[in-house]
């Protein structure tokens, strides 16, 4: 499974192979290695055993790609890529350059439309970016259908100072206008612990193609996440509590890595959010990934799915005992509102390193939670 020999490229591979199959690709698609090589570029030749050029805040273990499996309540799956694209040196100018050179190459070949890249591309990537990254993208794969793209830009790359002004621009030029405000009121109250992490554009031509503005809200609790929910109608915000308790193992504070919130807008329906989605970074409330699969098996069972899809996921990507590591279940996200809902579980590659885990009797709180929620 992994050579010594083997190189990025091979190791992400043979996982998104895996993933791929289990959501109903027909075995000789090519289309995901495809995208999966142009995005690691020249980093997907190194051997696994070389450090990472630069490493990616993709992934803890510096692997410029993570994978995530989207279940929507209604029974649909989509396999998702983030990744960033290396440049021949280290540094986000170059990490910028292989950006767009994997965007054009990508665009051509399966007809992506970039307009709405390049109507935001000069406001967030300036000559010398700043902060953990530059642009990102994620690769959006649906078994028979054409692959999707979506960039990520980050608020802060001209400093945090100017994070605000950069969002009320970019969705000024993408036609909504009052985006921002609405985010705001609703997501950005808790002074500098709200903080604008990430702003994402499909890139797609059709009137539902989306824009989502994401918001890290630091030490926040379930409380905070229910208000932020609150900003979509149609959104229930008794589902973020008991995502919040099972996932988390309590309702908060959250003092590791931070819950997100992200809104997606429309230009078709320009009054208000039509998504809330919340992230939780399951590797800093768990002792190790036993604990988290049974805590987000058991979360996708009481929504109607079967666990089953989540073993064989983790089987795709990973041989090792659950219980050998943290990390491997990075983040759940619950997506609600009314173009339907659904659990996403992101997948971290390991190809450099496994972090070790925790003591359980570090965390019996926790511990006692799971155990009576898979007994
Ligand atoms: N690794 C970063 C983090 O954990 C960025 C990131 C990757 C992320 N996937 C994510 C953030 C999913 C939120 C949700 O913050």
């Amino acid at each position: 499974m992994r050579p010594a020999e083997s190189t990025l490229f091979n190791h992400a591979r043979n996982q998104l192979h895996g993933l791929c199959e289990l959501a109903g690709f027909e075995p000789g698609d090519e289309n995901p290695a495809i995208l999966l090589r142009e995005l690691l570029g020249p980093a997907g030749a190194r051997p696994l055993r070389e450090r990472p050029s630069h490493a990616s805040d993709v992934a803890d273990d510096g692997t410029p790609v993570e994978f995530s499996v989207a279940f929507d309540d209604d029974g649909a799956r989509a396999i998702r890529v983030l990744g960033e694209a290396g440049g021949e040196k280290p540094g986000h100018s170059t990490d910028v350059a292989a950006g767009k050179r994997f965007l054009a190459a990508m665009s051509k070949r399966f007809h992506i439309p970039t307009e709405r890249f390049a109507a935001v591309a000069e406001l967030f990537l300036p000559e010398r970016p700043q902060g953990k990254f530059a642009v990102w993208f994620s690769l959006i794969l649906r078994p028979r259908a054409r692959p999707r793209l979506k960039a990520y830009f980050n608020p802060e790359v001209r400093g945090r100072g100017r994070a605000k002004e950069l969002v009320v621009e970019g969705f000024r030029r993408l036609g909504l206008d009052d985006a921002y405000e609405t985010a705001a009121r609703h997501a950005l109250v808790r002074g500098s612990r709200d903080r604008l992490s990430f702003f994402a554009v499909d890139l797609d031509d059709s009137p539902l193609s989306r824009v989502k503005l994401y918001v890290s809200h630091s030490g926040a609790t379930a409380a905070d996440a229910e208000r932020a929910a609150a900003a979509v109608s149609g959104a229930d915000p008794t589902q973020v509590r008991g995502f919040c308790d099972l996932l988390g193992g309590h309702a908060g504070p959250f003092s590791g890595r931070p819950l997100v919130s992200s809104y997606s807008f429309v230009e078709a329906e320009p009054t208000g959010p039509g998504t809330y989605s919340l992230y939780l970074p399951i590797r800093d409330y768990v002792p190790d990934d036993e604990v988290a699969r049974g805590r987000v098996a058991a979360f996708l069972s009481a929504r109607g799915l079967a666990p089953q899809l989540l073993d064989r996921a983790i089987d795709a990507v990973t041989r090792r005992p659950l219980r050998a590591g943290v990390g491997l279940l990075a983040h759940v996200s619950l997506r609600l509102g009314p173009f339907g809902s659904g659990t996403t579980v992101y997948l971290s590659s390991e190809a450099y390193r496994v972090a070790p885990p925790r003591r359980r009797a570090d965390t019996v709180g926790t511990e006692v939670i799971n155990s009576a929620m898979t007994s």
